[in-house]
């Protein structure tokens, strides 16, 4: 945890009050670059290379000389197909209705989340659990502070409460029914994606597939669906045997279905 170059005695004391909060460890920032470009993940030991940042704008994440900051993403893109009438793969999965309630179980940046909390309208609510502390502290920022142009963006990013846990932790904790729907969506072994913002954030990320104990309490957990993202050609979502996959033909990504509850009988 850092600041920004040069910090005033307000953004050194907001950076320190959020290392403690998330239990990092606070440098100040020193002169020159935060971090060369040779990784290593945030929390291992030696030198920490990857810095949250308390900037004056915000938060952001640096890692192997690549900067994060909040961005929704494709989800801007998949809204605004939802309103003028067309779909979305990841909804449908879910079968998402109007005052439902979602359980994301790996939020990431949130954008499936804000695809599923427009989704849900004004009555649902959506809740992203994020096992890495300093993601999520961005996320949570950068969901209520973005300078969203479109209302019904900043209505959706409103729906949706960030939960720092393992979510088989978490989920233990939910009681049976609790969700509509509990969505997964792991870190792929090898990036869909180029981008740098990507480079930043895989540094940090929790990587590793959904284990089974925490398909199983999702189960549980889910009164409708539970679905997992996954590559299209990836062969371990077909080893958890879910009851339908949907997607796939010309997309890069599939969407494993387990239908629960008053849903079964669509199966
Ligand atoms: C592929 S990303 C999710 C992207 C997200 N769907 C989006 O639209 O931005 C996976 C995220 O889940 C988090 N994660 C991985 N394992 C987790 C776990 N056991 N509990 C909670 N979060 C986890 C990772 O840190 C990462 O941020």
């Amino acid at each position: 945890m850092t600041t920004a170059r040069r910090p005033d005695p307000a953004l050194e004391s907001r950076a320190r009050e959020l290392a403690d909060r998330l239990g990092l460890p606070y440098r100040r920032r020193p002169e020159g670059r935060l971090s060369d470009g040779d990784g290593g993940r945030a929390g291992e030991e030696g030198p920490a290379e990857a810095y949250l940042v308390v900037e004056r704008t915000g938060l952001a994440i640096q890692a192997a000389g690549r900067r994060l900051v909040y961005h929704p993403g494709m989800a801007v893109h998949r809204i605004r197909a939802l309103r003028a009438g067309g779909g979305d793969p990841m909804v449908e999965a879910m079968g998402l209705r109007g005052g439902e309630r979602v359980l994301d179980a790996t939020l990431g940046l949130a954008s499936d989340a804000l695809v599923a909390a427009y989704a849900v309208g004004p009555r649902g609510r959506v809740s992203g659990v994020e096992k890495v502390p300093a993601l999520a502290e961005l996320v949570r920022e950068g969901l209520a502070r973005f300078a969203w142009r479109d209302p019904d963006m900043a209505q959706a990013a409103a729906r949706i409460d960030v939960h720092v846990a393992d979510h088989g932790a978490y989920l233990a904790g939910c009681s049976s029914g609790a969700f509509d729907v509990v969505y997964f969506d792991a870190m792929f072994e090898r990036s869909l994606s180029g981008s740098t913002t990507m480079a930043a954030w895989r540094l940090v990320a929790e990587e590793g597939p959904v284990g089974e104990r925490a398909l199983v309490e999702a189960m549980r957990v889910a009164r409708r669906r539970v679905v997992l993202k996954d590559r299209a050609d990836s062969a371990r979502l077909g080893a958890l045997t879910p009851h339908r996959v949907a997607g796939g033909r010309s997309s890069r990504v599939v969407y494993g279905i387990w239908v629960v509850g008053p849903d079964a009988g669509d199966g």
